[in-house]
């Protein structure tokens, strides 16, 4: 027998054995169970949907981690003249965990997995449904005629979305702002850096009208505030410590000014204009500080009487209030916004107004190292409202593309997350132990998403699953330039 003869016929045996692996799974407490499945037409993936069937009934299954296995096959024997030779197979497996989804919740041994239909799984998954709002944002990944709906009362924790640059964030957490206002009564404030969401109250074209009918109601109460319109702020609603940083003072280095900045911006309410007309020469030291600062200079303070986005915040409640970051011209005046509509929230927690705060770019807004002390005064904002928000009803929802750029107060403090395509192994690394309850076996996937695709797990989602957004119904504030410039010339 030639040595292509003799692999040949080890193929084939080890073929015929692998082929005859069965597709069986077993659970010892009718939640999680094992599976084993042969490599030949292997229809089970990570994160797919099973019909477990056994004696005592069917029930709907996850799997969430396959992994190819080896086990000790049957002892061959093969004789070569006087010597006799000995050896076992090594046979090739697909073995795996799942979770039961919707079953009786009784042990099953050896039940014959197989790939469930979308109608079987939309079945299981509408049995299983809370009474609670449901937020339809797409289809899911692995079952793709069967709706994605997350439970709108899981805002009621903190959510993490991250994903990198390009992976559909932005667009994705626009589709679920539009179904909190549709669905919801949930008060929205909207930190937006990139003026994303400017348009959140303009339809696109083309859609239904009953749904068009329906938003155009939900989005009355959304108002948008930018440089120029509304988005204003007087120095003395400010906290004393933020007030003085935005003036770049240290409360110990700068003992004198801070309590002046604090008596006469703070207390009696001054503008920096009003300091020009006053006769102390301190007050004057504290408005050319301002100006050598550029902080005078600043499009942002409400110079005239005008309303202010605190106020906003605080009084007029809007319910949805999207606060134009973007539109102010620098960073100075960014983080002060930001902080200023942080502390607002904070402070008027005691009312007990479920608010969702929806931070696009986080990194920014609540970053681990801040690089000024207004930024990092805005962090320390966010990590309070992370760590105590939740019982005053104010819930964060986070978005960015660097996961170990927020502060990491923030991000462990999230229950819920989000994850749409990364790269990065040291990100994901970082996401899997933030984020232990989501099996690996389904983070794996995570590099190979397309846009619009992600992983939800977490109190909004009835189980870890992979979604794929939907189409948004209102127009996107700045979509991604076009990439015609690449267009084909031949
Ligand atoms: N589900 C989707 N359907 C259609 N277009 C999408 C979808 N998701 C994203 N896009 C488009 O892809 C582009 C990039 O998406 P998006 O701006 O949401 O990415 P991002 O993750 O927020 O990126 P960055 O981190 O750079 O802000 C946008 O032009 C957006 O219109
Ligand atoms: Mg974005």
């Amino acid at each position: 027998m030639t040595l292509d003869e003799r692999t040949a016929d080890f193929r084939a045996l080890r073929r015929q054995i692998e082929e005859s692996i069965l597709p069986l799974a077993t659970s010892v407490d009718g939640r999680r169970f094992e599976v084993q499945s042969s490599l030949y037409g292997l229809a089970l993936e990570a994160g797919g949907y099973v019909v477990l069937e056994s004696e005592d009934g069917a029930r709907l299954g996850q799997v969430v981690t396959l992994e190819l296995a080896s086990v000790e096959g049957s002892e061959l024997t093969a004789d070569e003249g006087a010597v006799s030779l000995r050896a076992r197979m090594t046979i090739r497996i697909a073995r795996g965990e799942g979770v039961v989804l919707g079953g009786d919740g009784r042990p099953f041994h050896d039940a014959i997995a197989r790939p469930a239909d979308d109608a079987e799984v939309a079945r299981w998954l509408d049995a299983a449904r809370p009474e609670h709002a449901m937020l339809e944002i797409g289809s899911l990944l692995l079952a793709p005629a069967v709706p994605a709906s997350l439970d709108a009362a899981g805002f009621d924790r903190h959510t993490f979305l991250c994903g990198q640059s390009g992976s559909g964030k932005t667009y994705s957490l626009g589709v679920m702002l539009e179904r909190l206002l549709l669905e919801t009564d949930l008060r929205l404030v909207v930190l937006d850096p990139n003026s994303d969401y400017v348009r959140l109250a303009a339809l696109r074209p083309g859609v239904a009208e009953d749904e068009a009918v329906r938003y155009a109601e939900a989005t009355r109460g959304v108002v948008v505030r930018r440089a120029g319109d509304g988005l204003r702020l007087r120095l003395r609603e400010l906290q004393p410590a933020t007030r003085a940083a935005v003036l770049d003072l240290d409360p110990v280095a700068d003992r004198e000014e801070f309590a002046l900045v604090d008596e006469l911006l703070g207390e009696h309410g001054m503008t920096l204009e009003e300091l020009t007309v006053s006769e102390d020469p301190a007050a004057r030291a504290l408005r050319l500080r301002a100006a050598n600062l550029g902080v005078s200079a600043w499009d942002i303070w409400a110079r005239d009487r005008a309303e202010s986005v605190v106020e906003d915040v605080e009084q007029r409640r809007e319910r949805c209030l999207v606060v134009d970051l973007g539109s102010l011209p620098t960073q100075g005046e960014q983080s002060t916004a930001a902080a200023a509509v942080l502390e607002a929230l904070w402070r008027r927690r005691a009312d007990r107004e479920p608010t969702l705060i929806v931070v696009d770019e986080a990194h920014n807004v609540c970053p681990q190292e801040p690089e000024d002390p207004v930024t990092a005064l805005a962090s320390e904002q966010a990590v309070r409202i992370a760590a105590e928000g939740r019982k005053f009803g104010l819930y964060l929802l986070v978005s960015t593309q660097r996961p170990q750029k927020v502060h990491e107060n923030v991000l462990t403090q999230c229950d819920n997350l989000v994850l749409m395509r990364v790269n990065s192994r040291a990100d994901l690394a970082h996401l899997a132990e933030a984020f232990s309850f989501v099996p690996d076996g389904l983070l794996g996937r995570v590099p190979a998403f397309r846009q619009g695709e992600a992983l939800v797990a977490g109190k909004i989602a009835s189980h870890p699953t992979f979604v794929r957004f939907r189409e948004r119904i209102a127009e996107e504030g700045g979509a991604d330039v076009p990439a015609g410039w690449a267009r084909s010339r031949r």
